[in-house]
């Protein structure tokens, strides 16, 4: 077992509970917590739960007790929701290291039920935070992150401004992706998926590029809830992977 980070909070913190840094968008979501999601939340949160403050980003070597050399990936997944996906990767995949980061704190309470049950105290972790803020102001992973999952997220039908997938969030991933690191995005909303390759292909420049690839050069992809409403609704899913690459080498998926 390896030491406990000294990241993780010995309970909630109150930025966890009573963030001064709401995102915009949070105010039409759920704002109520059960009794027992609380329970979880002091059970749980001392074990999986990263501390996200603006003074400070999150070193996540630290968080896991080891870094690049000892793990075979580090991995985000954005809008974990209740977690189904990061506990079953996390389970299967204990040679790598995830991180899930969502504002809603009741699935995050799910989440870490989830990953306790799953037996992935050693490497998984949790951040309350907006995806977009946290990727430009919190985290110390300068080309550390070797994939980065969207499962599902938020359309956001109307506000299309609102979705994870644009320039301003893919200007702050670029500089914490490793060389050669995947983004997978997976989507039942129509138009999304295309979306999202004209906003990464106008990410792209001459240091560096976000390039198109099959999704077996992902981890595979664990079914969700949400997949299971989109197929039970008639509606397709669409997954799409792209690889980003520093300089203008052309690499093969496994290089
Ligand atoms: C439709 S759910 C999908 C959950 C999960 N990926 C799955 O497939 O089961 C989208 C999740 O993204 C979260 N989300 C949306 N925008 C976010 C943002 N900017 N920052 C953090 N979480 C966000 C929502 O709170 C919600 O839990």
């Amino acid at each position: 077992m390896r030491d406990p980070s000294p990241l993780l909070a010995s309970r909630p913190s109150r930025r966890y509970l009573n963030p001064s840094h709401k995102p915009a968008w949070y105010a039409a979501r759920q704002k109520t917590i059960t009794r027992a999601q609380k329970r979880v939340e002091r059970r749980l949160w001392p074990i999986f739960g990263l501390a996200f403050a603006f003074d400070r980003r999150i070193d996540l070597d630290a968080a896991f007790g080891r870094s690049a050399v000892d793990r075979s990936a580090l991995v985000l997944e954005i809008g974990c929701g209740s977690g189904e996906a990061l506990c079953s990767l996390a389970a299967s995949h204990p040679d790598a290291d995830f991180v899930g980061v969502d504002w809603f704190r009741g699935g995050l309470a799910a989440a870490m039920q989830g990953l306790d049950e799953a037996g992935a105290a050693a490497n998984a972790r949790l951040v309350r935070a907006d995806a977009a803020t946290l990727l430009r102001d919190g985290l110390e992973a300068r080309r550390a992150l070797d994939e980065v999952l969207v499962f599902f997220p938020d359309p956001w039908r109307g506000s299309e401004g609102r979705r994870i997938v644009r320039p301003e969030v893919v200007q702050s991933l670029s500089p914490l992706m490793q060389d050669g690191g995947r983004l997978h995005l997976a989507t039942d909303v129509e138009g999304y998926a295309d979306e999202a390759r004209a906003v990464l292909a106008s990410c792209c420049d001459a240091e560096a590029r976000w390039e198109e690839v099959a999704c077996d050069c992902c981890l595979p992809r664990p079914s969700t809830k949400y997949e299971r409403d989109g197929i039970a609704a008639g509606r397709g899913v669409n997954d799409v992977c792209w690889r980003f690459v520093r300089g203008s080498v052309v690499r093969g998926c496994g290089d």
